[in-house]
């Protein structure tokens, strides 16, 4: 097992890699209500392995469901179980699961403690480490929440054995997004490894959580509330957001072609070789990611004005200079339209 903490202006944490989930209790105060939070398909693959608790939460499973109207159904299950101030939140399960519950535990009675025990590679590798929760609100993602760390994160490596061939690649698609804006070297390790991502070869799993949690935690240690530094995590995010809202693909695959977007619009903009364009292009292809969407221009661009890191007429890009070395551009929408046709 490794261990990492993150210590931030909006508090600390302690990220458990290759922890179990029968040890969970080691890290919860004696004593205390625990009420657990998963949903239906991790509770029937892992429930047998839970932990006991006073009250178990399913929540509804998809993005469509991670909703304020969600929350308040969590709230009168907290109550009905008395659950109150003191009591302890476990969330198990993906990047879902771990982000409404964060979002609950942070505003339940003004806030509990809680922990995750984070189930696919996506929240092992970026949800559940960092302190961000929150719901969707009128189709925008994300557009409701908290900055609020969880007290642990138990990233248990087995689990991530029965995520399906999507799911892994949902997670591999923000793996690809760290070694491209901080780490060529987990690039260059995925470009010559292909095949031991598509066997869910533990060592390489071990690898790609760990030096994730590593290059995450080191940007929220500087920037935990998104002032600078952290925006680079939003590598792809601001087409990905947009692309998963109009073509409802899974988060990671939406990323995979916003990344994708991204680097030719660092292309376009003067700052990335066409040979690093194509050199993720390829990887996230051989991986069997997406790099392209058939999406109208137009309705790309709408999407992104509802953006929340827009600020007046331009947003906020983070655009790639080399493999590994990311840098935030604010581009107008002026611009913007006028890439566009080039970009899609
Ligand atoms: N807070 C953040 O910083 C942050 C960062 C990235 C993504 N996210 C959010 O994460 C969400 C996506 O996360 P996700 O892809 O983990 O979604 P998810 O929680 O919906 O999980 C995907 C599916 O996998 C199933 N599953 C979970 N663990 C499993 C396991 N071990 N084996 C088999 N199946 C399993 C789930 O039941 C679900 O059906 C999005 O809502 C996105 O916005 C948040
Ligand atoms: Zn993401």
């Amino acid at each position: 097992m490794k261990q990492l903490s993150i210590d931030s202006t909006i508090g600390s944490s302690l990220i458990l890699v290759g922890e179990r989930i029968e040890h969970v209790l080691n890290y919860i105060p004696k004593n205390k209500k625990l009420a657990i939070i998963s949903d239906d398909t991790v509770i029937s693959l892992y429930g047998d392995r839970f932990p006991k608790a006073d009250v178990v939460i399913s929540v509804p499973q998809g993005e469509a469901n991670k909703t304020l109207q969600s929350v308040e159904r969590m709230y009168e299950q907290l109550l009905d179980a008395e659950c109150d101030r003191s009591a302890f939140i476990l969330a198990i399960g993906g990047g879902i699961v771990c982000d409404i519950s964060g979002f609950v535990a942070a505003t339940f009675m003004r806030g509990v403690d809680f922990g995750f025990v984070s189930t696919t590679l996506l929240s092992q590798v970026d949800a559940s480490v960092g302190g961000k929760n929150g719901v969707n609100f009128k189709g925008f993602k994300n557009f409701i929440g908290t900055f609020c760390l969880p007290k642990f994160v138990i990233c248990e490596l087995s689990m991530l054995k029965t995520l399906s061939p999507s799911e892994l690649l949902s997670g591999m698609a923000e793996v690809i997004k760290h070694g491209a804006i901080a780490d060529p070297d987990l690039f260059t390790y995925i470009e010559h490894n292909p095949q031991k991502v598509l066997r869910y070869d533990s060592d390489a799993l071990e690898r790609f959580v760990y030096d994730s949690v590593i290059i995450k935690s080191n940007i929220v240690n500087l920037d935990a509330r998104e002032n600078g530094t952290r925006r680079l995590l939003n590598f792809g995010h601001t087409f990905g957001h947009a692309i998963e809202k109009i073509a409802k693909l899974p988060h990671g695959h939406a990323v995979s072609v916003g990344m994708v977007l991204a680097a030719r619009l660092s292309a376009l903009h003067g700052s990335l070789p066409q040979a690093a364009v194509e050199r993720l292009t390829a990887l996230l292809n051989v991986l069997g990611l997406p790099s392209a969407v058939s999406i109208p221009p137009e309705e790309l661009l709408a999407a992104m004005r509802g953006d929340k890191k827009r600020e007046g007429s331009a947003i906020h890009f983070v655009l790639l200079s080399e493999i590994g070395k990311a840098y935030v551009e604010k581009i107008s929408f002026t611009q913007l339209e006028h890439y566009i046709h080039d970009l899609c």
